[in-house]
């Protein structure tokens, strides 16, 4: 199963964060299926490495579902937790089930060879080790310096935690332990306690640094799917307008919002070309387009999706934004700029020249222009989140 799972999120575009949930098994095989799932995503490039130098047919020459059957058990011998005995078998079956019973023989003596001789030549460049494309390695090293780019590869390697925010009013629920990030919890058991809201710490502290008040007129650029719009409603601003470019995901948002008593305006549009006239927010939020390297534990496969190209589009996309919402908000008013991801041109390269400043109050990385939080800083999402004053 969990290679069939490893192909829709590799050659499919599925995300794994939802096939891991449509995953219909007792607890203890879904969570083997899970750590399965994502262990061999997040060690994808370095797998493929270990089965190139293995195999004596090119990885192209293998059948897709042979390799992704190969992929999964080589995260078993070189990083899993199954039987040594196992291994091999449960490959060689899966390949049988998936129609390959010719394929059993090949499968067997790699999966063998590799429990055998380890993994060849073992990287030993941070990149490599970590599954990370060269030119990301690269970019946090140049804009956070070495150690603090290791850490974050390490730490994104790792499963995040299940946390939630406690709607304002309910009672705190019995067992949460509060998190750095004022209105977040975690649970030590991983559970989430009934009507609270699982969203990770930092996209609580995005909403946070945005400081809604009740006679504010708010503006969400990048709304959907509604996960901080949801949060801003629950502060019970004034007015609360949300803007995405993409009309199905505006309104799969509008249907969540509202099954979670929420309201407010759902609006279609470019936000570098906003339909507002100037000044008439108080707070706007522009929760940018990323390249999302911030939610890697998450989501590995961004790893696999995303180019430097992606980087500097988005960065140009982002800059726009940030200008747009400028010319929203009154003067005296807030711009929040907040991404999912922690490369250079996309987080201080946006602000540096605007004016941007870290948000008070918040666990993290303060920087001049802006607030970093990740897995090795604060055990968050990677998140940049700026304050431009108006
Ligand atoms: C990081 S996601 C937003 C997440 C959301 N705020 C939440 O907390 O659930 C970024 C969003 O920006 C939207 N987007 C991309 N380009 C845009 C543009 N030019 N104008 C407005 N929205 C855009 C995407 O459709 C996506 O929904």
């Amino acid at each position: 199963m969990a290679a069939g799972l490893v192909g829709r999120v590799v050659r499919g575009g599925a995300w794994s964060n939802l096939v891991v949930r449509e995953v219909d098994l007792p607890p203890d095989d879904a969570r083997l299926v899970r750590h399965l799932v994502y262990g061999t995503i997040r060690n994808l490039p370095r797998l493929d490495r270990a089965i190139r130098g293995l195999s004596s047919r090119p990885l192209a020459a293998i059948h897709a579902d042979v390799l992704d059957v190969l992929r999964v058990a080589f995260h078993e011998v070189l990083f899993g937790r199954a039987a040594a005995h196992a291994v091999p078998d449960t490959a060689v079956e899966s390949a049988r089930s998936l129609g390959h019973g010719r394929a059993t023989g090949f499968v067997n003596a790699l999966v063998r060879n590799l429990q055998r001789g380890g993994e060849p030549n073992p990287p030993t460049d941070p990149a490599e080790v970590f599954s990370l494309p060269g030119w990301v390695m690269d970019d946090l090293t140049r804009t956070w310096g070495r150690d603090q780019a290791l850490a974050f590869a390490e730490a994104a390697h790792e499963d995040a935690p299940v946390s939630f925010r406690i709607r304002p009013g309910d009672p705190l629920p019995h067992g949460a332990v509060p998190t750095p990030v004022p209105g977040a919890f975690v649970h030590p058991e991983g559970l989430v306690p009934e009507k609270a809201v699982v969203q990770d710490a930092a996209s609580v502290a995005v909403v946070e640094a945005l400081g809604v008040a009740p006679d504010h007129r708010v503006l969400e650029v990048g709304a959907a799917p509604g996960g901080k719009t949801l949060a801003i409603w629950d502060r019970s601003p004034a007015s609360l307008a949300s803007v995405d470019i993409h009309a199905r995901r505006i309104r799969q948002a509008a249907r969540r919002l509202d099954r979670a008593g929420g309201s407010g305006w759902w609006i279609r549009a470019d936000g570098t070309r906003l339909p507002f006239r100037s000044g008439q927010f108080d707070r706007v939020l522009v929760d940018a387009p990323c390249t999302g390297l911030g939610t890697l534990r998450r989501r590995p496969e961004v790893r696999l999706r995303v180019s430097i190209g992606d980087r500097d589009r988005l960065a140009a996309l982002q800059r726009r934004m940030v200008r747009e919402a400028l010319d929203a908000v009154r003067p005296g008013g807030r711009v929040v700029y907040s991404v999912c991801t922690l490369t250079g041109a996309e987080t201080l390269g946006v602000v540096e020249n605007m004016g941007g400043r870290p948000p008070a109050d918040l666990p993290g990385s303060r920087l001049d222009h802006g607030l970093l939080m990740g897995p090795h800083l604060t055990g968050t999402d990677g998140m940049f989140i700026s304050v431009l004053d108006r």
